[in-house]
């Protein structure tokens, strides 16, 4: 198999990335008080040391009291990128990955609606998002009964001056990642969480100059683009992750036609963002009826942009598919062919580098890799 596409490096503005893996954000609750350990050092720098050329790392609540709540995983072993501890634990982080070699980006995170109520560093803070509204109950989601609220509206819309302050979370998040050394800033815009909720027409009834039709839904997020490009200057790459998916409807879509999804993408392209990373569940799904191209392709081609996938890369599993039979396969020509043919510029890769931190050095080796099993979930190795 000729891997050279995959091995090319990338410019993204001033930083050049060495290959096209990217370890995809995955969140872990293994930092105590926010702050990431000598533990959270090392496993970064392993999957840079295994030929990772650029990490997204796990969500990292932003800078608002409302951002984080309980995921599950320990209330308060989220990271976090303000206060001397976790920015001296970033920083190491940010070190020992360069030191192998590679680029590493925080994933800036706002969880909305989809913070536990009473949960987190702040249990008193109120739910944050544009209408109040958690999304239609009863759709098909992987949330279990006591994450889903029994009443769709879980709180109040935010005023000019809450959505004021969540995008200066958003800023002062950004200047910690920049103190700590980070190559570039990822936005997490997927999923159901904040961002996304301003950008689904579900969740965002507003008339005001934040909501409306698509483009108007963009203004949230092109705000905390534009003011984030302000902080960190010309020089670094911005990535915004995106999903139809939501955890509160898995069927939901943001737009179900190239022309719709032109009309969300390219106001934040405008903004400032380089990347697009859209998360599917499988990276060889054609987004849309008549074309094989995937979402990834499409975000390229309607914005001009650089374009991310992820979905399935060396597992035979989609996320949420089950947690048994799971094995890895090595699907890498199909992934090749279409980086090959310029559909999108790098290949996200999550639960393959969980099981294996070598996973880019073995498989392009043609080497046995390790599988991911979810006891690797319980674990930093
Ligand atoms: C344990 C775990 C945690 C995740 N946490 C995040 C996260 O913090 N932010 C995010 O955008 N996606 C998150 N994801 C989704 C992954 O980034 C990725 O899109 C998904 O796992 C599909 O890729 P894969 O098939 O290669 O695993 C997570 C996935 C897993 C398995």
């Amino acid at each position: 198999m000729n891997h050279q596409g995959l091995l090319q490096p990338l410019q993204l503005r001033a930083r050049l990335i060495p290959n096209r893996i990217v370890m995809s954000p995955m969140t872990r609750g293994f930092c105590p008080g926010g702050a990431p350990t000598a533990q959270v050092r090392d496993y970064y720098a392993r999957r840079a040391e295994g030929g990772c050329g650029l990490i997204i790392t796990e969500a990292v609540g932003i800078d608002h009291p409302s951002a984080l709540g309980d995921t599950g995983l320990g209330e308060d072993n989220i990271p976090v990128l303000h206060g001397a501890n976790a920015l001296q634990g970033w920083r190491e982080v940010v070190q020992a990955v360069h030191r192998e070699g590679g680029m590493i980006v925080p994933q800036l995170w706002h969880q909305g609606v989809l913070r536990l109520p009473g949960t987190g560093p702040f249990p008193e803070a109120p739910v944050s998002s544009p209408s109040g509204i958690w999304g239609e109950l009863g759709q098909m989601t992987a949330l279990a009964g006591d994450k889903i609220p029994a009443n769709v509206q879980v709180g109040q819309p935010m005023t000019e001056a809450d959505i004021e302050q969540v995008i200066e979370g958003y800023v002062r998040s950004a200047k910690g990642a920049m103190q700590a050394g980070f190559d570039g800033i990822a936005i997490h815009g997927a999923h159901g969480y904040l961002v996304d909720t301003f950008l689904w027409a579900n969740t965002n009834h507003r008339q005001d100059r934040w909501g409306g039709g698509r483009v108007q839904r963009t203004r949230f997020a092109v705000e905390i683009i534009r003011r984030i490009r302000q902080e960190i200057g010309p020089d670094l790459p911005i990535f915004f992750r995106f999903s139809d998916w939501k955890q509160q409807d898995f069927r939901a879509q943001l737009a179900r036609n190239p022309q719709e999804l032109e009309e969300l993408l390219c106001p934040l392209a405008d903004a400032g963002v380089d990347v697009f990373d859209a998360s599917v569940r499988y990276f060889d799904k054609p987004a849309y009826e008549g074309s094989t191209l995937n979402l990834a392709g499409w975000a390229k081609k309607v914005t001009g942009k650089y374009a991310m996938t992820v979905g399935g890369v060396g597992i035979n599993k989609g996320m949420y598919d089950g947690k048994h039979d799971i094995s890895a396969v090595n699907n890498l020509e199909r992934v090749m062919q279409r980086l090959d043919n310029g559909e999108f510029d790098l290949v996200g890769v999550g639960r393959a580098l969980l099981g294996d931190p070598h996973w880019p050095r073995k498989i392009i080796a043609g080497e046995h890799v390790c599988a991911f099993d979810s006891a690797a979930l319980t674990r930093l190795t």
